[in-house]
């Protein structure tokens, strides 16, 4: 039986998730590193990190395992979208990756969509162009590093720079690519138009292809640093989402996955090209080769709650350190000791701006209806309601297109909590489903590494032999609150919108 290598250059770790061609994950390490946040907005991750992390992570799971490395079949890559990883010509990294949550770019993405054509970046590319994409902070640096952009000779997504790493060849895959605004994402393939209104060099970009393919092979270099054998398939992968879909089976029609991690996600597989009119969900390739995706990202998902614990959680935290108890779990718990709706106490989750629906880089996070009841348990409770409430702004868009979000898939670390997957199927209505790949984007890079390498025909049949459901949770009583609470926030941001870009200028003027 061959055993099949996934490894996601997330956010904050290098995940390695080795797996046997049954689906059964033997081991998992992954290493952490730190991203920089230099200036309001700005988010940055030094490439060598993943590099570090990920030669780490590779030998980690050989030691656990004890698996040849000749049993290895392929390497399938994902990782956080979006990044811009800039190269000379003799391959050296140039600065530090500007990541997906770094929002600087709002002038370059306003002045190229004034060049292009609102309604023509929405033809070429799906999407408008968003802060988080790459294009935009490529012309980034052309604009304020322009010593760094004289030396460009190749631009590359975080995954995709661990494969020149392990290979020394520049390849890239639909799914990725499709979040840097220079894909011509009905016919997967870069946009001559897009290039030509950034002025970038077609001679920069990757080569793009379809997800599952056998792209290159592990150097020798690569092989004496990693333990891995010289030669092994490296497959072209998923941007994380994509990766992540496939490991939770999203690949056909009917099914969506919502995934709280960082970023919260709302997924759903599609086998037409299609965009939602006003831009405002992402329309990508999947990993499906000649199929598409339909996205929404909010960017503080598990994230928010994260905050949360670190600078309100204190009390938690000691407790769970002293008792070898979880600090979320900790947390959740007192959310549950409060009745549905926190008592009319409502939380924006925009602490890094948001994305989708309202795709604001000035937006910020907001405790709305505070009154001297309210306890930081409702303020808990009011921190995960306000994240799924955001997840439901996104299964509303997908409603509006006809798209069936009966059953959703959840995962990511949030979704272990029993508490947030009931509170999801009240909020969205749906049934909520887990399965056993609770790996995520990495086990989905393993399945794809699989069909790439020839151990499986397809994605579709990959996914049918591995994916299991564990568990489901359906709408509850409390559904009916959260439907008389939802209209109150969403009618916030659009009541904030102005005062949020109004202090924006303020705190420029004053960081
Ligand atoms: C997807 C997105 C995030 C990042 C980080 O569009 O921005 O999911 O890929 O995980």
């Amino acid at each position: 039986m061959a055993y099949l290598l996934g490894i996601d250059v997330g956010t904050s770790s290098a995940k390695a998730v080795l797996m046997r061609e049954s689906g059964d994950v033997v081991a998992i390490a992954a290493p952490e590193y730190a991203f920089a946040t230099p200036r309001p907005l700005w988010a940055e991750s030094d490439p060598d990190d993943w590099w570090q992390a990920t030669v780490q992570a590779i030998r980690e799971l050989f030691e656990v395992s004890g698996v040849d490395a000749g049993e290895i079949a392929g390497v399938g890559l994902t990782g956080q979208m979006h990044g811009l990883v800039l190269l000379d010509g003799s391959g050296e990294v140039l600065r530090p990756c500007i990541m997906w949550n770094d929002q600087r770019t709002a002038v370059q993405c306003a002045a190229l969509t004034d060049r292009v054509g609102e309604a023509e970046v929405l033809r070429l590319t799906g999407n408008p162009i968003l802060p988080g994409f790459t294009a935009p902070k490529i012309i980034w640096v052309r604009e304020n590093e322009p010593e760094v952009y004289s030396r460009v000779a190749h631009v590359l997504l975080p995954k995709d720079t661990i494969r020149f790493r392990l290979s020394g060849e520049f390849f890239t895959d639909v799914s990725d690519a499709s979040g840097m605004s220079l894909l011509d994402v009905q016919r997967r393939r870069w946009s001559p138009e897009m290039l030509g209104a950034c002025e970038i060099p077609a001679a920069w970009m990757p080569e793009v292809t379809e997800s599952p393919v056998a792209s290159t092979k592990v150097s020798a270099e690569a092989a004496r640093l990693t333990g891995l054998l010289e030669g092994t398939p490296i497959i072209a992968g998923g941007g994380d989402q994509a990766a992540q879909a496939v490991g939770c089976g999203i690949v056909k029609e009917g099914i969506l996955s919502a995934t709280l991690g960082t970023s919260g996600v709302v997924f759903a597989h599609s086998d037409e090209y299609r965009v939602e009119p006003d831009g405002r969900l992402h329309a990508f390739c999947h990993a499906v080769p000649g199929k598409w995706h339909l996205m929404g990202v909010m960017l503080s998902a598990a994230g928010s709650f994260q905050w949360f614990r670190n600078n309100l959680g204190g009390e938690e935290m000691a407790v769970a350190k002293a008792s070898g108890r979880d600090a979320y779990d900790l947390l959740t718990a007192s959310a549950e000791s409060v009745s549905a709706g926190s008592e009319g106490l409502i939380f924006l989750p925009y602490l890094s701006g948001e994305r989708t629906p309202h795709p604001d880089p000035n937006a910020r996070g907001v405790f709305f209806g505070l009154s001297l009841r309210h306890t930081r348990a409702h303020m808990t409770r009011a921190v995960l309601e306000g994240v799924t409430y955001g997840l439901r702004d996104t299964i509303e868009l997908m409603r509006g297109l006809g798209i069936s979000t009966s059953e959703v898939v959840a995962s990511g670390g949030g979704a272990r909590s029993v508490f947030w997957r009931q509170l999801l199927a009240d909020v969205f209505e749906s049934r909520i489903v887990t399965v056993n790949a609770t790996e995520g984007a990495a086990f989905g890079a393993a399945v794809l590494a699989g069909v790439g390498s020839g151990v499986y025909p397809d994605v579709e049949q990959a996914c049918a032999r591995v994916i299991v459901e564990t568990g489901r949770e359906d709408p509850g009583a409390e559904a009916s609150v959260y439907t008389d609470y939802y209209p109150g926030y969403r009618a916030l941001y659009p009541a904030l919108a102005e005062q949020f870009a109004a202090l924006a200028e303020v705190v420029e003027r004053h960081v």
